[in-house]
């Protein structure tokens, strides 16, 4: 894997699904050829601009602008930030707007933020008038490497995060990676995790180049593109031969099943963002593997260094008040993960490495194996 030199045209990855294939165009200052892009795709369409307060601040105008220049209609609809909005009110206000904006057929509803607007303007398009069609314009760098990818929408339950949704894909994805710069050094690197993952489960020659290279990813420029590149493409490759997660989509999971656990924990609040929740949980996932003999320790370890090189956390211990919280018990930890969708029956589904650049769907794990995992977790200090 050799590192990119400079910034070129816009990289295009395709979504290979049929009728339903669609781009994924990623490059600096793409808000500004939205309207052309889109007016490209459906000509005379009108839109509605699903946002949040946050990026709404920085860019809706030019978004609006970018749109009516290619002279297509928009109306702004403004949620609050956070997961707060990625619930049934959050639902109804959403669609009731696209309802009150006109928004038909073939219309258009163009998602433009993180995930939780993503998921959020993806599903309320699905199910308005029974599918309408939606454009992602992913604003973090998690939603540009993952969530924007793939037609997983959707919002929580109060019983549980996601539990309701729909595989809606989108009919184009704008990935303007310059909007990141806005994002603060902690979100940024929480999206990272994602990046790290598609190295760590299909993709060995991406890891190393992303050992040496993550500085350059954080700064910006042609590395940054590349990194997103790579990890769109391996992203698209899997939903491509299993849209409906069937099969080897559960690959994405990797360091989920853990990782969704600790955010229930920490009340999926700031003090865990999700991919800070990923990146752990990638780490007790090798270690586990390890603890199995499925993968070599130094393996397990190597991954642990590269996410902490990165400024990540990789330990239960490093969660902002861990202890006092109930966090520190290895079966409270089992119960959250029980509730997650990944389970079924009661059995526990884990992706697990047999190798860095190597991951397997373990189904029916035994739960008393990883509740003496966690224990012993639990038990040591890190060094
Ligand atoms: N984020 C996992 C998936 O899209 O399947």
């Amino acid at each position: 894997m050799t590192a990119p030199l400079k910034h070129g045209d816009p990289i295009v990855v395709d979504v290979a699904l049929a009728d339903r294939a669609y781009d994924i165009v990623i490059g600096r200052d793409l808000l500004d050829s939205l309207g052309a892009r889109v007016a490209a795709l459906r000509p005379g369409v009108r839109t509605a601009i699903v946002t949040d307060r946050r990026v709404a601040r920085y860019w809706l105008e030019r978004t609006e602008a970018s749109l009516g220049a290619a002279g297509i209609a928009t109306a702004p609809i403004v949620v609050e930030e956070g997961e707060g909005s990625k619930t049934y009110a959050g639902l109804e206000r959403v669609s009731e707007a696209l309802i009150a904006a006109k928004i038909e057929r073939n219309d258009l509803v163009i998602a433009l933020g993180g995930g939780v607007v993503g998921d959020l303007a993806g599903f309320a398009a699905a199910i308005l008038r029974r599918g309408v069609d939606f454009v992602q314009v992913p604003t973090s760098l998690l939603a540009q490497v993952d969530s924007s990818v793939g037609g997983k929408t959707g919002i929580n339950s109060p019983q549980g995060k996601n539990l309701l949704g729909a595989f809606h894909q989108p009919l184009l994805v704008v990935a303007d990676t310059s909007v990141l710069d806005t994002l603060s050094p902690r979100q940024f690197r929480a999206g990272y995790a994602e990046i790290a993952k598609y190295g760590v489960l299909g993709d060995a020659a991406f890891f190393t180049w992303l050992e040496t290279s993550h500085a350059d990813i954080l700064k910006g420029g042609a590395a940054r593109e590349h990194a997103i590149a790579t990890s769109c493409r391996a992203k698209a490759a899997i939903v491509a031969r299993d849209e409906r997660e069937t099969g080897d989509r559960a690959l994405l999971n990797l360091g989920h099943t853990f990782g969704h656990a600790l955010e229930a924990a920490t009340g999926f609040s700031d003090r865990l963002f999700h991919g800070e929740g990923v990146a752990i949980g990638m780490v007790l996932a090798a270690e586990f593997s390890a603890s199995l003999g499925m993968i070599a320790p130094q393996d397990a370890a190597r991954i642990a260094r590269h996410l902490a090189d990165v400024g990540l956390p990789t330990h239960l211990q490093d969660i902002a008040g861990f202890a006092q919280e109930g966090l520190a018990d290895a079966d409270a930890l089992l119960a959250l993960m029980a509730q997650d969708k990944k389970v079924r029956r009661g059995r526990l589904t884990f992706i697990l490495l047999e190798a860095v650049g190597r991951a397997v769907i373990a189904r029916d794990v035994d739960g008393a194996l990883v509740r003496d995992f966690l224990a012993a977790k639990l038990a040591r200090r890190p060094q």
